[in-house]
């Protein structure tokens, strides 16, 4: 079995509050790993740890981007752009949709290119050729998030869902090995949230990239993951499939028993 993140007795304290209490998470590749939990479970705090957005007070980070154990890495604690650098994007990290471009045009800027050098955007004949295949990639990219039709539209004109696949097709621009999405169907509803996590099973079957998603309305998310971890106050409570985890007395009983 093949990890893409793995964390090793990862603790992130605010003042005596331990927000993420030795969290051992393992997540395995082109899987989707769901997050879930009551609030203030620590769940937004791990991912922020994991990705740089803070710094944990003790444990480690292990990231493996590609298929070969030789070059996993220990990130425990780097900046966050070294970390999005190295493949592991958090959503967020990703400079926000520019709301006034074109869903296109957004994923073009993800994609990055030869034009933006300096050096050699006077090269003319050498960028155009380099903005034709961008094109192309982004237009693929555009067809796996379902997108594809909406190409032309500003993005101020997309719905809370298509505007979450931009944020996803941005990411695959940037060749994100693993995507960390906080709460991707939050305002959404329920058909488009089923839409959502649709495409996301799609990409992990179809190309080399690996989903944590940290999900509130379990009921419309459990169906869609391969392997679910479950918070309680910092700690891991229960790991498993979403079957297993469905049937946990100790996760029916955050979820359902002290609310
Ligand atoms: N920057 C911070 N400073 C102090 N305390 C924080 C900070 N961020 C989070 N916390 C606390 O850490 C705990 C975990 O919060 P976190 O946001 O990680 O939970 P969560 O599982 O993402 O919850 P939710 O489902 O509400 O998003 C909470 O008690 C929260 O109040
Ligand atoms: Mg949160």
């Amino acid at each position: 079995m093949s990890y893409v993140l793995e964390t090793v007795n990862l603790v992130k304290k605010f003042g005596g509050l331990v927000a993420v209490n030795s969290v051992n998470i393992k997540i395995r590749r082109n899987n989707i790993t769901m997050l879930i939990g009551p609030n203030g479970a620590g769940k937004t705090t791990f991912v922020n740890v994991c990705t740089g957005v803070l710094k944990p007070d003790s444990g480690r980070v292990y990231f493996n981007p590609v298929n070969d154990e030789r070059r996993k890495i220990e990130i425990t604690g780097w900046p966050p752009h070294r970390v999005y650098s190295s493949g592991f994007v958090r959503t967020f990290q990703i400079p926000q949709p520019f709301l006034a471009l074109t869903v296109l045009e957004n994923v073009l800027v993800a994609l990055g290119g030869k034009g933006e050098n300096p050096l050699i955007a006077p090269l003319r004949w050498l960028w155009i050729r380099d903005e034709e295949d961008r094109v192309v990639r982004a237009f693929e990219i555009l067809r796996k998030v379902g997108l594809e039709e909406y190409w032309d539209r500003e993005a101020y004109k997309l719905g809370a869902g298509q505007l979450k696949m931009l944020e996803v097709a941005r990411a695959l621009a940037t060749g994100a090995k693993l995507v960390a999405l906080d709460e991707p169907i939050g305002g959404t509803d329920p058909a488009y949230a089923h839409e959502i996590f649709k495409h996301i099973r799609d990409l992990v079957k179809y190309i080399d990239v690996t989903f944590l998603v940290i999900e509130h309305r379990i009921d419309i998310a459990l169906p869609f993951a391969d392997y679910v971890y479950v918070m309680d106050r910092g700690s891991v409570i229960s790991e498993g499939t979403p079957n297993e985890i469905a049937n946990d007395p100790k996760v029916i009983e955050v979820y359902l028993g002290g609310q």
